[in-house]
Protein backbone atom coordinates (compact mmCIF):
# COMPACT_ATOMS: atom_id res chain seq x y z
CA UNK A 1 0.00 0.00 0.00
CA UNK A 2 0.99 3.22 -0.91
CA UNK A 3 0.42 6.56 0.88
CA UNK A 4 0.22 10.21 -0.03
CA UNK A 5 -0.74 13.48 1.22
CA UNK A 6 -1.92 17.18 -0.12
CA UNK A 7 -3.56 20.20 0.81
CA UNK A 8 -6.30 21.98 -0.73
CA UNK A 9 -5.10 25.35 -2.19
CA UNK A 10 -7.03 28.72 -2.36
CA UNK A 11 -7.11 30.31 -5.56
CA UNK A 12 -5.85 34.24 -5.34
CA UNK A 13 -6.78 34.66 -8.74
CA UNK A 14 -9.74 32.14 -9.92
CA UNK A 15 -9.30 30.13 -12.53
CA UNK A 16 -13.27 29.63 -14.33
CA UNK A 17 -13.43 28.37 -17.69
CA UNK A 18 -11.67 26.21 -19.82
CA UNK A 19 -10.70 26.98 -22.91
CA UNK A 20 -12.41 24.12 -26.07
CA UNK A 21 -9.64 21.60 -25.79
CA UNK A 22 -9.30 18.15 -23.83
CA UNK A 23 -7.19 18.12 -20.46
CA UNK A 24 -8.77 20.96 -18.64
CA UNK A 25 -6.89 23.82 -19.65
CA UNK A 26 -8.05 27.06 -18.04
CA UNK A 27 -9.01 30.28 -19.77
CA UNK A 28 -6.40 32.41 -18.26
CA UNK A 29 -3.28 31.86 -15.83
CA UNK A 30 -4.19 31.88 -12.31
CA UNK A 31 -2.37 31.79 -8.63
CA UNK A 32 -2.69 30.11 -5.70
CA UNK A 33 -1.68 29.17 -2.46
CA UNK A 34 -1.69 25.87 -0.83
CA UNK A 35 -2.53 25.18 2.54
CA UNK A 36 -1.62 23.18 5.86
CA UNK A 37 -4.18 21.95 8.24
CA UNK A 38 -6.54 20.98 5.48
CA UNK A 39 -5.21 17.23 4.58
CA UNK A 40 -6.53 14.70 1.14
CA UNK A 41 -4.73 11.23 2.29
CA UNK A 42 -4.80 8.65 -0.23
CA UNK A 43 -3.88 5.27 0.44
CA UNK A 44 -3.48 2.91 -2.81
CA UNK A 45 -3.40 -1.12 -2.68
CA UNK A 46 -3.75 -3.92 -5.28
CA UNK A 47 -7.04 -5.14 -6.01
CA UNK A 48 -9.25 -7.43 -8.18
CA UNK A 49 -11.15 -4.64 -9.35
CA UNK A 50 -10.76 -0.72 -9.26
CA UNK A 51 -12.12 0.38 -6.54
CA UNK A 52 -12.88 4.71 -4.83
CA UNK A 53 -13.55 5.01 -0.69
CA UNK A 54 -13.82 8.68 -0.14
CA UNK A 55 -14.13 9.26 3.56
CA UNK A 56 -15.08 5.17 4.29
CA UNK A 57 -17.92 4.82 1.90
CA UNK A 58 -17.60 3.37 -1.37
CA UNK A 59 -18.20 5.52 -4.19
CA UNK A 60 -18.66 5.85 -7.86
CA UNK A 61 -16.77 8.53 -9.13
CA UNK A 62 -16.61 9.46 -13.76
CA UNK A 63 -13.96 11.51 -13.51
CA UNK A 64 -11.97 9.59 -11.81
CA UNK A 65 -13.05 6.39 -13.69
CA UNK A 66 -11.68 8.65 -16.94
CA UNK A 67 -8.54 9.77 -14.71
CA UNK A 68 -7.37 6.39 -14.52
CA UNK A 69 -8.53 5.06 -17.99
CA UNK A 70 -6.16 7.97 -19.01
CA UNK A 71 -3.37 7.36 -17.58
CA UNK A 72 -3.67 3.93 -18.38
CA UNK A 73 -3.04 4.45 -22.12
CA UNK A 74 0.13 5.49 -21.17
CA UNK A 75 1.27 3.82 -18.02
CA UNK A 76 0.88 -0.10 -16.59
CA UNK A 77 -1.33 0.35 -14.00
CA UNK A 78 -3.02 -2.68 -12.64
CA UNK A 79 -6.22 -2.40 -11.23
CA UNK A 80 -6.50 -0.48 -7.54
CA UNK A 81 -8.49 0.24 -4.39
CA UNK A 82 -8.14 3.71 -3.83
CA UNK A 83 -8.67 5.10 -0.36
CA UNK A 84 -9.03 8.44 0.21
CA UNK A 85 -10.31 10.32 3.32
CA UNK A 86 -10.40 14.47 3.65
CA UNK A 87 -10.23 16.34 7.22
CA UNK A 88 -12.59 18.54 6.01
CA UNK A 89 -15.94 18.95 4.09
CA UNK A 90 -15.63 17.25 0.91
CA UNK A 91 -17.96 18.84 -2.37
CA UNK A 92 -18.74 22.38 -0.27
CA UNK A 93 -16.22 24.61 -1.85
CA UNK A 94 -12.68 23.59 -0.21
CA UNK A 95 -11.07 22.29 -2.86
CA UNK A 96 -11.53 18.71 -1.88
CA UNK A 97 -11.14 17.80 -5.49
CA UNK A 98 -7.90 19.28 -5.81
CA UNK A 99 -6.23 17.94 -3.00
CA UNK A 100 -7.86 14.56 -3.89
CA UNK A 101 -6.53 14.58 -7.21
CA UNK A 102 -2.75 16.01 -6.55
CA UNK A 103 -2.72 12.80 -3.91
CA UNK A 104 -3.97 10.58 -6.17
CA UNK A 105 -1.63 10.93 -8.88
CA UNK A 106 1.48 11.47 -6.04
CA UNK A 107 0.58 8.13 -4.84
CA UNK A 108 0.05 6.20 -8.12
CA UNK A 109 3.15 7.89 -9.06
CA UNK A 110 4.83 5.60 -6.66
CA UNK A 111 2.42 2.45 -6.30
CA UNK A 112 3.09 2.08 -10.60
CA UNK A 113 6.34 3.18 -10.76
CA UNK A 114 5.58 5.32 -13.32
CA UNK A 115 8.83 7.94 -12.41
CA UNK A 116 7.14 11.29 -13.57
CA UNK A 117 8.33 14.74 -12.22
CA UNK A 118 6.61 16.95 -10.32
CA UNK A 119 5.80 19.39 -13.38
CA UNK A 120 4.50 16.10 -15.69
CA UNK A 121 2.38 14.79 -12.55
CA UNK A 122 1.64 18.46 -12.03
CA UNK A 123 0.06 18.42 -15.75
CA UNK A 124 -1.51 15.34 -15.15
CA UNK A 125 -3.45 16.26 -11.57
CA UNK A 126 -4.71 19.13 -14.06
CA UNK A 127 -6.63 16.23 -16.24
CA UNK A 128 -8.40 15.01 -13.45
CA UNK A 129 -9.34 18.83 -12.25
CA UNK A 130 -7.59 21.80 -13.11
CA UNK A 131 -6.74 23.13 -9.84
CA UNK A 132 -5.09 20.36 -8.93
CA UNK A 133 -1.95 20.95 -10.44
CA UNK A 134 -1.42 23.65 -8.08
CA UNK A 135 -1.76 21.35 -5.14
CA UNK A 136 1.35 19.34 -6.57
CA UNK A 137 3.40 21.90 -4.96
CA UNK A 138 3.98 24.45 -2.12
CA UNK A 139 3.79 28.23 -1.43
CA UNK A 140 2.60 30.21 -4.23
CA UNK A 141 1.94 28.85 -7.14
CA UNK A 142 0.75 29.50 -10.83
CA UNK A 143 -0.89 27.42 -13.70
CA UNK A 144 0.23 29.52 -16.73
CA UNK A 145 0.89 28.42 -20.95
CA UNK A 146 1.87 27.44 -23.06
CA UNK A 147 2.33 24.09 -21.00
CA UNK A 148 -0.50 24.75 -18.12
CA UNK A 149 1.68 22.73 -15.36
CA UNK A 150 2.31 24.28 -11.97
CA UNK A 151 5.23 26.46 -10.92
CA UNK A 152 6.05 28.01 -8.00
CA UNK A 153 5.98 31.40 -7.76
CA UNK A 154 7.61 32.09 -4.50
CA UNK A 155 8.16 29.42 -1.11
CA UNK A 156 5.49 30.04 1.83
CA UNK A 157 8.83 31.20 3.85
CA UNK A 158 8.88 34.02 1.04
CA UNK A 159 5.91 35.44 2.77
CA UNK A 160 4.15 33.06 5.39
CA UNK A 161 0.59 34.50 5.09
CA UNK A 162 -2.24 32.85 7.34
CA UNK A 163 -5.53 31.61 6.18
CA UNK A 164 -8.88 32.00 8.10
CA UNK A 165 -11.96 29.47 6.88
CA UNK A 166 -14.99 30.70 7.70
CA UNK A 167 -16.86 27.44 7.56
CA UNK A 168 -20.93 28.80 6.99
CA UNK A 169 -22.38 25.21 5.40
CA UNK A 170 -20.79 21.64 5.16
CA UNK A 171 -23.77 20.81 2.16
CA UNK A 172 -22.19 19.33 -0.71
CA UNK A 173 -22.72 22.40 -3.75
CA UNK A 174 -25.71 21.85 -6.06
CA UNK A 175 -23.70 22.46 -9.39
CA UNK A 176 -20.18 21.61 -9.12
CA UNK A 177 -17.48 23.72 -10.75
CA UNK A 178 -16.76 21.64 -13.85
CA UNK A 179 -20.46 22.40 -15.17
CA UNK A 180 -21.06 25.53 -13.79
CA UNK A 181 -17.84 26.52 -15.91
CA UNK A 182 -19.25 25.53 -18.87
CA UNK A 183 -22.95 27.25 -18.05
CA UNK A 184 -20.98 30.29 -17.37
CA UNK A 185 -19.31 30.29 -20.69
CA UNK A 186 -22.21 29.47 -22.44
CA UNK A 187 -24.60 32.05 -20.84
CA UNK A 188 -22.92 34.47 -18.53
CA UNK A 189 -22.89 38.30 -20.73
CA UNK A 190 -19.85 39.28 -18.81
CA UNK A 191 -17.67 35.75 -19.49
CA UNK A 192 -15.67 37.36 -22.39
CA UNK A 193 -14.75 40.29 -19.95
CA UNK A 194 -13.67 37.88 -17.32
CA UNK A 195 -11.25 36.18 -19.86
CA UNK A 196 -10.03 39.81 -21.44
CA UNK A 197 -8.98 40.71 -17.90
CA UNK A 198 -7.82 37.37 -16.46
CA UNK A 199 -4.26 38.02 -17.60
CA UNK A 200 -3.58 41.68 -15.92
CA UNK A 201 -4.94 40.39 -12.59
CA UNK A 202 -2.56 37.65 -12.96
CA UNK A 203 0.21 39.87 -13.60
CA UNK A 204 -0.54 42.21 -10.35
CA UNK A 205 -0.73 39.37 -8.22
CA UNK A 206 2.23 38.16 -9.30
CA UNK A 207 4.01 41.33 -8.89
CA UNK A 208 2.32 42.15 -5.47
CA UNK A 209 3.74 38.48 -4.17
CA UNK A 210 7.07 39.43 -5.19
CA UNK A 211 6.84 42.82 -2.94
CA UNK A 212 5.17 41.12 -0.77
CA UNK A 213 3.20 44.22 -0.70
CA UNK A 214 -0.47 43.46 0.99
CA UNK A 215 -2.99 46.08 -0.50
CA UNK A 216 -1.85 45.19 -3.86
CA UNK A 217 -2.40 41.69 -3.48
CA UNK A 218 -5.73 42.29 -1.43
CA UNK A 219 -6.97 44.18 -4.33
CA UNK A 220 -6.47 42.24 -7.14
CA UNK A 221 -7.52 38.99 -5.16
CA UNK A 222 -10.81 40.50 -4.31
CA UNK A 223 -11.49 41.48 -7.77
CA UNK A 224 -10.75 38.52 -9.00
CA UNK A 225 -13.50 36.76 -6.79
CA UNK A 226 -15.96 39.59 -7.51
CA UNK A 227 -15.38 39.24 -10.92
CA UNK A 228 -15.85 35.80 -11.13
CA UNK A 229 -18.68 35.31 -8.40
CA UNK A 230 -19.81 37.98 -11.34
CA UNK A 231 -19.71 35.86 -13.85
CA UNK A 232 -21.40 32.90 -11.95
CA UNK A 233 -24.36 35.07 -10.74
CA UNK A 234 -24.93 36.04 -14.09
CA UNK A 235 -25.42 32.72 -15.97
CA UNK A 236 -28.24 31.34 -16.82
CA UNK A 237 -29.25 28.97 -14.63
CA UNK A 238 -27.47 31.48 -11.80
CA UNK A 239 -24.86 30.29 -9.71
CA UNK A 240 -25.67 31.52 -6.72
CA UNK A 241 -22.87 29.94 -4.07
CA UNK A 242 -22.92 32.74 -1.28
CA UNK A 243 -25.35 32.21 1.86
CA UNK A 244 -25.88 35.33 4.52
CA UNK A 245 -23.26 34.34 6.41
CA UNK A 246 -21.10 34.34 3.58
CA UNK A 247 -21.96 37.95 3.32
CA UNK A 248 -21.32 38.91 6.19
CA UNK A 249 -18.01 38.04 6.48
CA UNK A 250 -17.26 39.69 3.51
CA UNK A 251 -18.90 42.29 5.22
CA UNK A 252 -16.32 41.99 8.63
CA UNK A 253 -13.50 41.49 6.88
CA UNK A 254 -14.20 44.77 4.32
CA UNK A 255 -14.53 46.59 8.04
CA UNK A 256 -11.59 44.93 9.44
CA UNK A 257 -9.32 46.38 6.54
CA UNK A 258 -10.48 49.53 6.85
CA UNK A 259 -9.42 49.52 10.52
CA UNK A 260 -5.68 48.65 9.96
CA UNK A 261 -5.67 44.53 9.67
CA UNK A 262 -4.48 43.66 7.10
CA UNK A 263 -6.97 40.77 5.61
CA UNK A 264 -8.55 40.24 2.62
CA UNK A 265 -11.58 37.48 1.50
CA UNK A 266 -11.97 34.72 -1.30
CA UNK A 267 -14.46 32.64 -2.05
CA UNK A 268 -14.78 29.95 -4.50
CA UNK A 269 -17.19 27.41 -6.03
CA UNK A 270 -19.07 27.67 -2.45
CA UNK A 271 -20.55 29.39 0.76
CA UNK A 272 -17.02 29.20 2.82
CA UNK A 273 -15.16 32.18 3.00
CA UNK A 274 -11.14 32.38 3.27
CA UNK A 275 -9.55 34.96 4.85
CA UNK A 276 -6.29 35.58 4.00
CA UNK A 277 -4.20 37.45 6.46
CA UNK A 278 -0.53 38.39 7.99
CA UNK A 279 -0.27 36.37 10.66
CA UNK A 280 -0.21 38.65 13.66
CA UNK A 281 -3.51 39.27 12.96
CA UNK A 282 -4.78 35.49 12.73
CA UNK A 283 -6.57 35.92 16.13
CA UNK A 284 -8.60 39.19 15.66
CA UNK A 285 -9.62 37.69 12.20
CA UNK A 286 -10.91 34.62 13.71
CA UNK A 287 -12.78 36.16 16.68
CA UNK A 288 -13.90 37.96 14.79
CA UNK A 289 -15.27 35.94 11.78
CA UNK A 290 -16.48 32.91 14.64
CA UNK A 291 -18.62 35.32 16.41
CA UNK A 292 -20.61 36.27 13.29
CA UNK A 293 -24.15 34.40 12.98
CA UNK A 294 -24.02 30.91 10.60
CA UNK A 295 -20.36 30.48 10.84
CA UNK A 296 -20.16 26.80 11.96
CA UNK A 297 -16.30 26.48 12.34
CA UNK A 298 -13.58 28.30 11.74
CA UNK A 299 -10.18 26.85 10.47
CA UNK A 300 -6.71 28.38 10.76
CA UNK A 301 -3.97 27.31 8.18
CA UNK A 302 -0.79 28.27 7.40
CA UNK A 303 0.62 27.84 3.92
CA UNK A 304 1.42 23.98 3.86
CA UNK A 305 4.05 21.45 2.29
CA UNK A 306 3.78 20.13 -1.44
CA UNK A 307 1.75 16.76 -1.98
CA UNK A 308 3.78 13.64 -1.08
CA UNK A 309 4.44 10.11 -0.53
CA UNK A 310 4.02 9.86 3.71
CA UNK A 311 4.19 5.66 3.38
CA UNK A 312 5.89 4.27 0.42
C1 LIG B 1 -13.72 28.21 -8.03
O1 LIG B 1 -10.44 22.73 -10.51
O2 LIG B 1 -12.56 22.04 -9.33
O3 LIG B 1 -12.11 26.77 -7.04
O4 LIG B 1 -11.03 21.60 -13.57
O5 LIG B 1 -13.49 21.31 -13.73
O6 LIG B 1 -12.22 20.04 -12.01
P1 LIG B 1 -12.31 21.30 -12.83
O7 LIG B 1 -12.60 22.48 -11.80
P2 LIG B 1 -11.91 22.82 -10.40
O8 LIG B 1 -12.35 24.36 -10.28
C2 LIG B 1 -11.88 25.22 -9.30
C3 LIG B 1 -12.61 26.49 -9.39
C4 LIG B 1 -12.41 27.44 -8.23
C5 LIG B 1 -11.33 28.47 -8.55
C6 LIG B 1 -9.90 27.99 -8.47
O9 LIG B 1 -9.58 27.10 -7.67
O10 LIG B 1 -9.07 28.55 -9.22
Amino acid sequence: MTTATAHPNIALIKYWGKQDAPGNIPVAPNVSITLSNLTTTTAISEHDRDEFWLNAEQVVDTKLEGFLADLRREFTIAPVKIESTNNFPTGAGLASSASGFAALITALNHHAKMRLDVATMSQWARRGSASAARSLMCGYVSLTPPAWRAEQVAAPAHWPLHVVVAVTSTVPKAIGSTDGMRISRDTSPYFPAWVATGASDFDDAVQAIAARDFDKLAAAAELSCLKMHSVMLTSVPTLAYWNPATVACMDAIRSLRAAGTAVFFSIDAGPQVKAICLPQHTDAVEQVLGQIEGVRETIRCALGDAAQVIRP
